[in-house]
């Protein structure tokens, strides 16, 4: 069926094609859709909290992950500005990266510049496009901020860090580990504090003689919640848009006040609501990455096959950087 038809039939098995010598695809067409075969996708532990398709058994019902690079293979009826072997990229909803083919809403693909390495641009699309809003966004960070990461060395931490300096902010950040302080310098952190080692209010205090930070990206959460608090000046910004130990316990309305600071708990998806949001955010993550700004770290690649070690891996806090699935017939 050509691609003209398509889209006439919602869920109209549509196309059965030869993607090797030896396997078949078979693609669903729908309407305002894009098919895509996936050529990579970055992985995100999940522990601290129970992955969406998953029942109340236990049982996996469905496939988790949300965020792919792909060749489009075929073009839902009356769409424009795609077409049939454009590569395309998104973060966000539909659920289901971690598949060979995905059927993607148009309006959330994003076409990827031909000079971009799609395994790159895995890594960095959902991770890249946080750090575009937290930064430039949610809380505008300015040369002359300084400014509190923790986790510095994870996958959105070394964006931010990255991005941060590149802003012209003084940069202080968090990690577990020695090597992940090493990583978290390379990344543009003026001042690294291994938080297992020690206290990071009191460092913080230090190195900025106590006058505290002027916002705090928090992605830690329970561990790191009230000290998070403890180490913003007056007016600051708490931007907690993460909780990789826990949700932090709640707080009163009044813990704000003898700093009058500010709380946010912001995602990724109110900040690209609509497509012109999406595509100004991606325009300018491209730009950083194309310009050397950002440099992503593709620490840890496995093949599609081996998600379940990716994740015991990412749980286990081994991995620094990004991780990237590469479905196991993608040749690289
Ligand atoms: N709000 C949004 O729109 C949005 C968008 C993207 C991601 N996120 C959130 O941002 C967070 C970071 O994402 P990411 O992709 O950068 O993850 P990541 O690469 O896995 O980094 C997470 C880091 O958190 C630190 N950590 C502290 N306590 C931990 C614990 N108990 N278990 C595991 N890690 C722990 C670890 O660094 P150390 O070992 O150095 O402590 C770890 O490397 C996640 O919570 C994610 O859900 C939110």
């Amino acid at each position: 069926m050509s691609p003209s038809l398509l889209g006439q039939h919602l869920f109209f098995l549509s196309q059965i094609w030869s993607s090797s010598s030896d396997t078949y695809r078979v693609s669903i067409s729908m309407s305002n859709r894009v098919i895509t075969d996936t050529l990579a996708q970055s992985a995100k532990s999940r522990k601290h909290k129970k992955p969406e398709g998953t029942r109340s058994d236990g049982l996996d019902v469905g496939i988790i992950s949300r965020e792919a690079v792909g060749v489009v293979t075929a073009v839902g009826a009356g769409l424009t500005g795609v077409k049939v072997g454009d590569v395309v990229a998104y973060a966000g909803n539909p659920m289901g990266s971690y598949i060979e083919e995905q059927i993607l809403p148009a309006s959330v693909a994003v076409p990827v510049p031909p000079s971009m390495d799609p395994v790159v641009v895995a890594s960095v699309m959902l991770k890249g496009l946080t750090a575009q809003f937290l930064l430039r966004r949610c809380f505008k960070v300015q040369s002359g901020h300084t400014i509190l990461v923790h986790a510095a060395a994870g996958g959105v931490g070394s964006l931010l860090c990255q991005w941060a300096n590149s802003l012209g902010a003084t940069v202080v950040g968090t990690v577990s580990t020695e090597a992940k302080a090493v990583q978290a310098k390379e990344d543009g952190c003026h001042h690294v504090i291994i938080y297992t080692q020690e206290d990071f209010v009191v460092a913080v205090n230090k190195i900025t003689s106590g006058k505290g930070v002027e916002v705090v990206y928090d992605s830690v959460g329970r561990d790191t919640f009230q000290g998070s608090l403890a180490c913003l000046k007056t007016r600051g910004y708490m931007v907690i848009f993460g909780q990789s130990s826990g949700m932090p316990d709640p707080i009163p309305l009044s813990a704000l006040a003898p700093k009058s600071l500010f709380l946010t708990r912001p995602s990724l998806f109110q900040y690209t609501e609509t497509r012109d949001e999406l595509l100004e955010a991606a325009g300018e993550l491209f730009a950083n990455v194309a310009s050397g700004v950002l440099r992503a770290r593709v620490n840890h690649k496995y093949p599609l096959s081996q998600a379940a070690q990716a994740h015991a891996d990412l749980e286990n806090r081994k991995t620094t950087g990004s991780v990237v699935l590469i479905p196991d017939d993608v040749k690289q």
